[in-house]
C-alpha cells in the first residue's frame, strides 16, 4: 500500500472519497449534494457505520466510527471501521482512494488510513490465480490539508514492516528455515539501512550456544543467529536497546511431540517474535528514529530425529549456567537463553524478548492481548503499556514474583527448562529472566501472534503482533 498526501484544497472530480468521522461529525463537504447529504444523516440516525453513494462517475464512501470514553479507544474505533470498509473497495475494483475526516483530526486520519492497509494484507503466493485475487486498492491519499508528509512517511514504513514481518510468519517451514529467515533478515537490512550479521552454526558451536544447538541437534538444517543493528548519529540514547526474537521457524515439540491435530498445524509461526524484532528494525530504520537498537534472533527447528535432545538431557548454555532439559517441547527459552546472556555485551538500557512462549499466555488472555512482564521501574513498565493501548496491541502485566523463580529448581543442574502445572507463562519468563543482568521485559505473543480466524484489520494468519507497540514505544523514546 502506497499513501500519498494531497494539500490541495479539493479532490479530483473522478476521485472515489471517504469521509470519515463520529455519529457527532458534521458531513456537509462539497463532495455531497443536500440530498445526499440528508440521506448520510438518516442513515447515520439509523446507526448505520457504513454509507455508500454511487455518484457514476465514482463512489463516495461515509464511515462513522464510535466514539468511545478513551481516545485509544476511539482510536481503535476508527481502524476497525476503515477495515470493514476495505471489501467493498475491492468489490468496486477501486485502485485509489481519497481519505478525508471531516472534522479535521489527523490522529484518526491516520488511525483510519492504518486500519485500511492493514486489513488489505494479503499472502497470495501459493495460489494459482493469485493475479485475481489480488486486490485492486493500491494508494491511499490523505486528504486533509495540513496532513504532515512526515506523518504519512512514519506510517509507510510501519505498515510496509507490518506487512514483511506477517509475509515471514505466514511463510511455511519448507520455505522459512533458519537460514532463509536470516537471509529473508538481510535483504530487509539491505532495504531499510540496517546492518545485519549471521552467525552461521560453526561460529554458534565456537560461541558455545548450548541452548540453540540443543534444539537444533534434531534438525536436518543449520540454526542460526542474527544481529541487527540500527546506529545512527544522532541516537538520543547511550546505552542501546537490545530486542530479542524467538525464531524458532517450526516447532514439532521434538521428542516431547505435539499431538498433530491444532497443536502443530501452525507451528510455522513459532518465529512469530524474531520476525516482529526484524520488522520493528526495519521500520525505525526506514523512518530513520534517533534511537540506538540492536536486534538479537536466534533461529532453528525444534524436530524429534536419531541425533534430537531428549528429556532428561543436561546442556550448558551460552553464559555457563545448566539447564536440566525435561521437556523438548519447552526449547524457545533455551535459544532466548542464550541470546539474552549474549545481551550482556553491548551493556543495554533495556532489553524487551517478544516470542510465542507458551500455550499458557495464550489460554490465559486468547489472542486479545500479549501477556507481558519484567523487573523494569514501574514507569517504564506504563510507557511501554501506554503504547500498547494506543497501538491496541494491549499487554496484559503478569507478577514477576521470585518465588516463581523457586517452581525452576532441578535435581541434578542449575535450572530444570519447565515449571510444572502452575504460572506457565511466568515461570518461562523466570527461566529466561536468570540469564539477564540488566532491566528486562518479557513479552509473551503465543495468542495474538497468528490468528485462525480473521480479527479486523490483523487479519487471518500472522498479525505481526509487536511491531506497532515497538514502533510507537521506540519513536516516544525519541
Ligand atoms: N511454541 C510453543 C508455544 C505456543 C503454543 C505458541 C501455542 C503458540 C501457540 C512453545 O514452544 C511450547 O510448546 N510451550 C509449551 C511449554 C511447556 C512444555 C512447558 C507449552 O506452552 O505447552
Ligand atoms: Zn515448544
Ligand atoms: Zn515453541
Amino acid at each position: 500500500m502506497k499513501f500519498h498526501v494531497d494539500k490541495s484544497a479539493i479532490a479530483p472530480t473522478d476521485a472515489n472519497i471517504v469521509l470519515t468521522g463520529n455519529r457527532e461529525s458534521n458531513f456537509a463537504t462539497p463532495y455531497l449534494s443536500d440530498k445526499e447529504l440528508e440521506y448520510v444523516n438518516e442513515c447515520i440516525s439509523r446507526k448505520d457505520s457504513l454509507i455508500q453513494i454511487n455518484q457514476y462517475h465514482r463512489w463516495i464512501f461515509v464511515a462513522v466510527a464510535e466514539e468511545k470514553s478513551t481516545a485509544h479507544q476511539t482510536l481503535e474505533e476508527y481502524r476497525k471501521v476503515a477495515a470493514k470498509l476495505i471489501g467493498t473497495i475491492n468489490n468496486q475494483k477501486i485502485e485509489k482512494i481519497y481519505l478525508y475526516n471531516v472534522d479535521q483530526d489527523r490522529t484518526n486520519l491516520l488511525a483510519f488510513a492504518e486500519g485500511m492497509a492493514l486489513n488489505n494484507y494479503q499472502f497470495l503466493k501459493y495460489y494459482s490465480d493469485s493475479e485475481k485475487k489480488k486486490n485492486s486498492l493500491s494508494a491511499i491519499v490523505l486528504g486533509n490539508g495540513e496532513m504532515e508528509e512526515t506523518e504519512t512517511q512514519l506510517l509507510q514504513s510501519l505498515t510496509d514492516a507490518v506487512y514483511h514481518t506477517r509475509d515471514m510468519v505466514n511463510e511455511p517451514v519448507s520455505f522459512m528455515n533458519a537460514e532463509q529467515l536470516a537471509s529473508t533478515f538481510e535483504k530487509m537490512g539491505k532495504e531499510a539501512g540496517f546492518t545485519v550479521e549471521v552467525f552461521n552454526k560453526k561460529k554458534i558451536e565456537s560461541l558455545k550456544m548450548g541452548g540453540l544447538l540443543a534444539v537444533n541437534k534434531g534438525s536436518i538444517d543449520p540454526p542460526t543467529f542474527t544481529v541487527m543493528e540500527w546506529k545512527p548519529e544522532a541516537a538520543r540514547n547511550t546505552q542501546p536497546l537490545v530486542l530479542v526474537g524467538k525464531g524458532v521457524v517450526y516447532d514439532t515439540g521434538g521428542l516431547s511431540l505435539k499431538p498433530t491435530h491444532d497443536s502443530m498445524d501452525y507451528m510455522k509461526c513459532d518465529m512469530s517474535g524474531g520476525a516482529t524484532v526484524a520488522g520493528t528494525m526495519y521500520a525505525i530504520a526506514r523512518a530513520g528514529l534517533p534511537v540506538h537498537v540492536v536486534g538479537l534472533v536466534p533461529a532453528t527447528d525444534n524436530r524429534p530425529d536419531g541425533n534430537a535432545y531428549a528429556p532428561g538431557d543436561v546442556i550448558r548454555m551460552y553464559d555457563g549456567t545448566t539447564v536440566e532439559v525435561l521437556n523438548t517441547d519447552a526449547e524457545g527459552r533455551l535459544i532466548l537463553a542464550d541470546a539474552l546472556g549474549y545481551a550482556k555485551h553491548y551493556n543495554p538500557s533495556l532489553v524487551i524478548d517478544l516470542a510465542t512462549l507458551t500455550g499458557s499466555a495464550a489460554m490465559a488472555i486468547g489472542h486479545y492481548g500479549i501477556v507481558g512482564m519484567g523487573n523494569v521501574q514501574p514507569s517504564i513498565m506504563e510507557v511501554l503499556k501506554k503504547s500498547g493501548d494506543q497501538v491496541y496491541e494491549r499487554i496484559a502485566e503478569f507478577p514477576f514474583w521470585d518465588e516463581f523463580s523457586d517452581l525452576l529448581k532441578s535435581d541434578i543442574a542449575d535450572l530444570k527448562n519447565i515449571g510444572g502445572r502452575i504460572a506457565g507463562s511466568i515461570t518461562a519468563g523466570k527461566f529466561l529472566e536468570h540469564f539477564t543482568d540488566y532491566p528486562y521485559i518479557h513479552l509473551d505473543i503465543a495468542g495474538p501472534a497468528f490468528l485462525k480466524t480473521e480479527d479486523s484489520y490483523r487479519g487471518k494468519g500472522g498479525t505481526g503482533t509487536g511491531v506497532r507497540l515497538l514502533f510507537d514505544f521506540i519513536k516516544n523514546m525519541a
